[in-house]
């Protein structure tokens, strides 16, 4: 059963859309297709948030309502879906919406170019939070970036926004139900295909008709969050089509945890993922907390940013080195497979022709184990790594009993320090074992330079990560002095 349509609503009318092409984005839709302008184009590729739009989505009998770039996001993969952007703020009398007048009020705007993508980055936080600390507020803007005002003015009109309005009195609120119902008669369990030969797209019933589409189509491309794929689009014009956009699959955003391990579909978000692995990982959250800004962690996955295969992806370090595993699916055929043995070269994974990742099982450590990531970067938020180390190592009695040791940005996959970690397993956990191990790690990697990073430096920041978690690990005080010595 298929239809050859998408249906959404848009602010408060509902679309019907039978010519889409595969990579159209939606702000083009918007600006290009519907002359709602007030949604801007900055950078089009998810770094500034000058296009960021509200997007409502059924979640279990919820709705939920997440900023997103929608310079990156494609029109294909909104069936059901619920698109608010700036001129829905418009009030009934035609006054300003809260978050504008604390805007206005707090001198948040001067060009002005950023400042719809700020105003709708708050009101998505007004709703979840009407009175957030400041720390929630500039989490909440970091994928917001503005070139004239400074953001204290912008952080007092944050501050501020409930003494203009009452967040339970929002119409995004007070009309959920009825918006619930609208986007539910949506939902007719069939599958979406527009277009026809290679320009076009599927958007599949469930996940065993993704298996299908996917099994008969093998070179179709697969797009979930699309913050890797949307530039591929904006930046580098390059054809996608066709396309099967998997979003929208409830059976792939589906996180479980039993007492040793959390499963992730591979459709969660990185925000769907938080709770269960910062909340088990704890040293998993600073690291969560600087993948992209709330928008792309909103629409990103793991599941992507593995399938991806890039060397600099930030999740595949952490999992390899906890001993995470891969689900893939081809048909109705499941292999689950070490997710270090997934990346075999630049460029190439260990995935069939015809088959996905369908979920990442991921261990929580033991009790007792350290276990450490680090991220370095050029800037602190939304910045993509230069070097990023993850350390899982039980030491007992003083000494090290296991390691396992990842990189991302050292080689040209995510891989295993694994001449390192012979260095140190078996040996007392000590200032001079660590030092040793650090001169495995030319055995390990071979660096490249590029605009990130010098080869050179990246190998210093990995060897010093080492130290760094060794002397963490002792208390950091306690060996600086030591250490420098040692040099
Ligand atoms: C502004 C910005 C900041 C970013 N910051 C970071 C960062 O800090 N750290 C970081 O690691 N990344 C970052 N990224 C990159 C990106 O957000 C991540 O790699 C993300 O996890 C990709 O997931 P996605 O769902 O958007 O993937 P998509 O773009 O949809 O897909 C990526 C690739 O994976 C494939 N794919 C996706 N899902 C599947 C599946 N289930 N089965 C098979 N193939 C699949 C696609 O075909 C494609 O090849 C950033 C991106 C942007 C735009
Ligand atoms: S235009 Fe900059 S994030 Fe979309
Ligand atoms: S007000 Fe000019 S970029 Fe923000």
């Amino acid at each position: 059963m298929t239809r050859s349509h998408l249906h959404f609503l848009l602010n408060g009318e509902n679309v019907t859309l039978s010519d889409v092409r595969p990579d159209e984005t939606l702000l083009d839709f918007l600006r290009l297709r519907r002359s709602l302008k007030g949604t801007k184009e900055g950078c089009a590729e998810g770094d500034c948030g000058a296009c960021t739009v509200l997007v409502g989505r059924l979640s279990g009998g919820n709705l939920v309502y997440e900023g997103v770039n929608s310079c990156i996001r494609f029109t294909g993969s909104l069936d059901g879906c619920h698109v608010v952007t700036i001129e829905h703020l418009r009030g009934t009398d035609g006054g300003l919406h809260p978050v504008q007048q604390a805007m206005v009020d707090f001198h948040g705007s001067q060009c002005g170019f950023c400042t719809p993508g700020f105003v709708m980055s708050l009101y998505g936080l007004w709703m979840r939070e009407p009175n957030p600390a400041d720390a929630t507020i500039e989490k909440a803007l970091q994928g917001n970036l503005c070139r004239c005002t400074g953001y204290e003015a912008i952080m007092r009109a944050a501050r501020a926004v409930s003494h203009y309005g009452e967040a339970g009195r929002d119409p995004l609120v007070s009309e959920r139900a009825e918006i619930i119902a609208r986007l539910k008669a949506m939902r007719d369990g069939k599958r979406v295909e527009i277009g026809a030969g290679k320009e076009r797209f599927v958007v599949p019933a469930s996940l065993d008709d993704l298996a299908a589409v996917v099994e008969t189509e093998p070179n179709a491309r697969v797009v979930s969050g699309s913050t890797d794929v949307g530039l591929w689009v904006t930046k580098h014009f390059r054809d996608i089509s066709p396309v099967v956009f998997i979003g929208g699959l409830d059976e792939l955003r589906q996180v479980s945890e039993a007492d040793d391990v959390i499963t992730i579909g591979a459709g969660v978000s990185y925000t769907d993922a938080y709770a269960a692995l910062a909340g088990r990982i704890p040293a998993l959250r600073p690291l969560l907390d600087r993948i992209g800004g709330d928008q792309v962690r909103n629409m990103g996955t793991i599941g992507g940013n593995i399938a991806n295969g890039s060397p600099i992806g930030d999740t595949p370090p952490p999992l390899i080195a906890l001993g995470a595993e891969l689900t893939l699916r081809k048909g109705d055929a499941r292999r689950t497979i070490k997710l270090e043995d997934f990346f075999i070269d630049y460029g190439k994974q260990d995935r069939a022709a015809g088959e996905f990742v369908e979920a990442l099982h991921v261990p929580v450590p033991e009790d007792g184990m350290l276990f450490a990531v680090h991220k370095i970067t050029k800037r602190r938020d939304e910045d993509i790594t230069a070097v990023l180390g993850a350390f899982h190592l039980r030491i007992e009695g003083g000494s090290v009993v296991s390691a396992r040791i990842a990189y991302g940005g050292m080689a040209a996959i995510p891989k295993r320090a694994l001449a390192v970690e012979a260095k140190l397993v078996g040996q007392p956990w000590t200032v001079e074992t660590v030092e040793a191990a650090m001169m495995a790690f030319e055995s390990d990697y071979q660096p490249i330079s590029d605009m990130r990073a010098s080869g050179d430096y990246r190998m210093i920041v990995a060897r010093n990560l080492l130290m760094r978690v060794f002397l963490e690990s002792e208390g950091e005080t306690a060996h600086v002095a030591r250490y420098e010595v040692a040099r």
